[in-house]
């Protein structure tokens, strides 16, 4: 079949659960960068339990044209044949302690896990490709572990070119020392090693549960580790290997781009949470940082210009940061910008602007919070077609309607400040050129 037409009839399939246009946002997001689409780790359970819903699942990745790493566990199939075998086992922080018997056990697991996801991928006709060597360079740290490895480097070429000559990488958590002994690596921390060295645009877990539960055993649809790790980690109720999970998934944020999420979600949502705004599963973001700016350098004048151009599709005028008496709230990612000016005794917000790839991800919601924590009154105008205006008018106070602009408010009560503002939010000329 052409390629654009698949892809055409699988829109039309997920359109069911979203809108077209939200499908080909993400679609156009994931597809920027062949390699630096996502990392996915395959809990062991899932290897176990639901092995066709992730075939399907990672079939349509692969009929769209995205091509993810895979990196899988088997914990779960490991203890069991330690088990029958009589084999003692223990773990550690949650590092299973790893004897030469246990070792060997492990390695033929893993292998066995592996052939699982690859013979199935296979039989959907996906080129999947098994690597379970020479993908992980490790270091023996802790020695009472025995032989469980920290990776200290990652082959990422062979997987490049897997994914480059249209295969699906499937990786197996087993790594080699220098003096070449292999040794057991943990499936998260493998996982976390190879997206660091990858820097993919999602890294994604996949689990039997699906997600992060709050008390009442809900899924937390997001989280936000500036604004919501310290809480989380302090409550009773969040299970201890969840903890552990947060914790490396708080490091890894640290050390992969600002745009780059982790979602937690079940095979069968996969495409749901990767597809749609709302998603399914548990979104961990890094969180905004945004700073605010009195002065602003020429850098960041060039940041502030590229951000309204984006998002509001047009040109800014040449003098635009003439005036002095404006303050400039940048995210930190460079994807939002907040400008407010104060010409009138009251703040008037004279941009609001989030880019269109960073929409639905509660970054313009954090650039409000943080604008509104420093003015009690503000006005605003927006043009009466922007699609913006049901979230102003969710906010405001007021708001008034002419032909060409709305006019909103919040905090102004007194009648002739409010005529003043409105008066002067009229008049302000177009500071954005549009070409047609
Ligand atoms: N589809 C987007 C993504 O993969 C948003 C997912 C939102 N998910 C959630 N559980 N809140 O990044």
């Amino acid at each position: 079949m052409n390629n654009s037409i698949q892809k055409d009839t699988i829109i039309k399939l997920l359109s069911g659960m979203s809108s077209e246009k939200e499908i080909r946002k993400y679609l156009n997001r994931f597809s920027s960068d062949d390699f630096r689409f996502a990392v996915i780790k395959v809990g062991g359970a899932v290897i176990q339990n639901d092995l066709e819903n992730l075939v399907s699942s990672l079939a349509f990745l692969h009929e769209v044209g995205l091509r993810p790493v895979i990196v899988h566990g088997g914990g779960p199939k490991l203890s069991e044949e330690l088990t029958n075998r009589k084999i003692n086992f223990s773990f550690v922080d949650g590092q299973r302690v790893t004897s030469k018997e246990v070792l060997d056990v492990a390695i033929s697991i893993f292998k066995e896990e592996n052939s699982k996801i690859t013979s199935a991928l296979k039989s959907m006709g996906i080129a999947a490709v098994p690597l379970v060597k020479d993908i992980f360079e490790c270091n023996i740290k802790n020695k009472e572990l025995g032989f469980v490895g920290e990776v200290i480097k990652t082959q990422s070429k062979n997987i490049k070119d897997i994914i480059l000559n249209g295969g699906i990488p499937v990786i197996a958590p087993i790594g080699s020392t220098n003096d070449g002994q292999k040794v057991n690596i943990n499936g998260d921390k493998a996982t976390l090693a190879l997206a660091k060295e990858i820097l993919p645009d999602k890294v994604i877990f996949l689990s039997e549960i699906g997600g992060i539960l709050d008390s009442s055993d809900n899924l937390i649809s997001t989280i936000n580790i500036k604004d919501d790790y310290e809480n989380l980690m302090n409550k009773e109720w969040l299970h201890s290997g969840m903890k552990l999970k947060l914790q490396q998934i708080k490091i890894l944020l640290d050390s992969i781009p600002s745009n780059s999420s982790v979602s937690i979600t079940k095979p069968l949502n996969l495409n749901k949470e990767l597809f749609t705004d709302a998603g399914f599963g548990t979104l961990v973001k890094a969180g905004h940082q945004i700073d605010k700016y009195k002065n602003i350098d020429n850098q960041s004048i060039t940041t502030v210009t590229s951000i309204l151009e984006s998002a509001f599709k047009g040109k800014l005028i040449d003098n635009y940061f003439n005036k002095k008496e404006k303050d400039f709230y940048i995210s930190s990612c460079n994807r939002a910008s907040i400008v407010i000016s104060y010409e009138q005794d009251i703040a008037y917000m004279d941009k609001f602007a989030v880019i269109n790839t960073a929409r639905g991800e509660g970054l313009g919601n954090a650039m409000w919070s943080r604008m509104i924590k420093d003015h009690k009154k503000v006005f605003w105008r927006s043009r009466s077609t922007n699609a913006i205006n049901n979230f102003y008018k969710d906010v405001c106070d007021g708001f008034q309607k002419y032909d060409e602009w709305n006019i909103f408010w919040i905090g102004i009560k007194d009648l002739n400040e409010l005529t003043d503002c409105i008066q002067y939010a009229i008049k302000q000329p177009a500071t954005i050129i549009y070409e047609d």
